[in-house]
């Protein structure tokens, strides 16, 4: 084993390995929904992403993996520029959607968010209804009309509220669990319900990706069973990109997968099966099989 790297730049046990970059060419069918080039994240001095490049197919479930202090979460905030809200945060490169560059002058953050919409590790339902948790985002965004459009249809505001909450709770898988008390506090929800309550919040305004941070890392295995089988369901009509640090999670859910070492280099990106079962690189091998991480 090499010493060129000190301890704080390898996680204990990682071996010394080029990373040659056919091994992150990772060929799919149509076009990249989100298609990150170069893309190098610093927070102060501490150079956190390296060199990025990463495309990811639409509708369909991309995992993101890798030890502890990898990037993992940081790569996933470039996708909406969350990393815009950390002061000591820059980021360099390009990331576009649908061949739109999001790191350009003029972009509309929220805009942007909207169509790229994000769920948490820790569930983080707002102190109000259900209803008013899943309403929230359109009525912020203005989807929800003043009035006029339902006054033109011949149909109430609330009807038009109705429609979309049951919508959106039905798409996050939650709606036989809620629908008699969608008045009550969210806060009075299991952790389970509360993150599809956030997976709902997010359905509905729309999006076209949704990022998850770990979104199961703080659930019990039957809640977190739930929102694999959420996800898999999801990768229908949208783009899920998942962080996660459960290999199990990985390989059970998503399409393709990308390993990030330590160094916030990306290592490896390719079919799920291909990365788990035939990993080209060696140090890939040894985090799935468990020599390190
Ligand atoms: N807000 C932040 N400010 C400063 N450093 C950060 C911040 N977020 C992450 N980092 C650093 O960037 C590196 C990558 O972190 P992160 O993206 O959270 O990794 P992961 O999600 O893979 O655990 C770590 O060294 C971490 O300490
Ligand atoms: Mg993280």
């Amino acid at each position: 084993m090499s010493t060129q790297h000190t301890e704080s730049e390898r996680t204990a046990g990682e071996s010394e390995e080029r990373i040659d970059s056919a091994w992150t060419n990772y060929e799919f069918e149509g076009d990249a929904k989100i298609s990150a080039t170069d893309v190098n994240v610093h927070y102060g001095e501490e150079h956190a992403l390296k060199n990025i490049d990463l495309d990811i197919p639409e509708k369909s479930v991309t995992a993101l993996i890798g030890p502890s202090g990898c990037g993992k979460s940081t790569f996933l905030r470039c996708l909406n520029r969350m990393n815009d809200r950390i002061k000591s945060a820059r980021v360099d490169g390009s990331v576009e959607l649908d061949g739109e560059e999001i790191y350009q002058d003029g972009v509309n953050l929220v805009e942007l968010r909207k169509r790229v919409g994000m769920v948490f590790q820790q569930p983080n339902p707002f102190p109000k209804s259900i209803r008013d948790n899943v309403s929230y985002g359109p009525r912020k965004h203005g989807d929800i009309d003043t009035g006029l459009l339902s006054r033109l249809l011949g149909r109430g505001d609330d009807e038009t509220e109705d429609e979309l909450v049951e919508r959106a709770l039905r798409q996050a898988a939650l709606w036989d669990e809620v629908s008699d008390r969608l008045d009550d506090n969210a806060l009075g929800l299991s952790g389970g319900q509360q993150q599809r309550l956030c997976i709902a919040r997010c359905l509905a305004v729309d999006p076209e990706v949704i990022l998850m941070d770990e979104p199961a890392s703080a659930l019990d295995p039957i809640a977190t069973a739930k929102i694999e089988d959420l996800i898999e369901d999801l990768a229908e009509d949208y783009t899920v990109v998942v962080v996660t640090h459960s290999m199990q999670q990985a390989a059970r859910i998503s399409d393709q997968t990308a390993v990030f070492l330590t160094g916030g280099e990306l290592v490896e990106y390719g079919d799920t099966d291909q990365i788990f079962e035939n990993p080209e690189s060696q140090r890939v091998e040894d985090y799935i099989t468990g020599k390190f991480g």
